[in-house]
């Protein structure tokens, strides 16, 4: 006979009245139990599910959210392509034993005229993703800080991708005071070193091939690094091997992991970080040294 019993449906909240209802019965019968919470917009991938693995190891209820989050697009175009595949989505969240997932509608988020949002990031949104998307990080400060305040997790899972939105998102549950732990998890490659990413699925075959020129752009870095070569020589380094392949840069820069700022020395608290179109899809990447 067929048999279903390790998986379990996944709860579907559509609306906040329906999230507050699952919550409050969770947390009823559950005083002491923890609550991890993962912010997506969707198209899921497994690196989302490595986040989902790891708040199921941290936490005893999981909550996922898909919504595609308007204010933190600069770029209208972007936001129409950004690709919606809920129906997918379910599946995957449903066979990873995710508990519960939020799909709220832009009401339900932004229930008034959006308001002026705004923290002091210490510049920390000045500089890379902040120079080329203005606002970005405003738009998800705002929508994942209104998460936190529906959903009152005690953990929240962020992808090492995204290296910039770890390092804000710390930056304003610090300033905000909210008792949330934030657990950056690390990148999920493909075989071939391609960083997952829900944009991926924009790329055709001869674009994802085109798009391994990330990678091997931050590894030959690495491994100048790795043996003894300083900082002009390892960036002079990986330029040229960027420039050998056919994406269109738009930056590519050694930083402190705290600060953000590009550092001119590598040390172990720095990174390179890399951005660049791959036809008309904007891919990022990253790599601690
Ligand atoms: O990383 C993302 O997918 C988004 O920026 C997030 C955190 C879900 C906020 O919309």
């Amino acid at each position: 006979m067929f048999n279903n019993t390790a998986i379990k449906k996944v709860i579907i909240a559509r609306n906040n009245k329906d999230l507050a209802f699952f919550l409050t019965n969770f947390r009823s019968k559950n005083e002491h139990k923890t609550i991890g919470f993962i912010p997506t917009m969707g198209a899921l991938h497994n690196g989302h599910m490595s986040l989902i693995k790891e708040a199921k190891a941290h936490c005893e209820f999981v909550v996922c959210s898909l919504f595609v989050n308007p204010t933190q697009f600069n770029d209208s175009k972007d936001l129409d392509k950004y690709p919606r595949t809920e129906k997918e989505d379910l599946t995957l969240l449903e066979l990873n034993n995710c508990d519960l997932v939020f799909i709220p509608s832009e009401s339900d988020i932004y229930p008034k005229k959006i308001k002026d949002y705004s923290i002091n990031f210490n510049g920390l949104d000045k500089v890379m993703e902040g120079k080329y998307r203005d606002g970005h990080f405003n738009g998800v400060c705002m929508v994942v800080e209104r998460f936190f305040n529906l959903i009152e997790p005690n953990f929240a899972f962020f992808g090492r991708k995204d290296f910039q939105q770890v390092a804000i998102i710390k930056h304003m549950v610090n300033v905000k005071h909210l008792e949330i732990t934030i657990i950056s998890c690390s990148i999920k490659r493909e075989d071939s070193g391609l960083a997952m990413s829900s944009r991926n699925s924009l790329l055709s075959d001869k674009e994802k091939e085109n798009a391994l020129i990330l990678n091997q752009t931050l590894k030959s870095g690495l491994d100048f690094h790795q043996k003894g070569k300083g900082y002009e020589e390892v960036y002079k380094k990986m330029l040229s091997v960027f420039d050998s392949g056919f994406l269109k840069l738009e930056y590519l820069e050694i930083v402190n992991n705290d600060s953000l700022e590009t550092v001119q020395k590598i040390d172990k608290n720095s990174s390179v970080c890399i951005a660049a179109y791959c036809g008309s899809v904007r891919l990022i990447d990253n790599c601690p040294f």
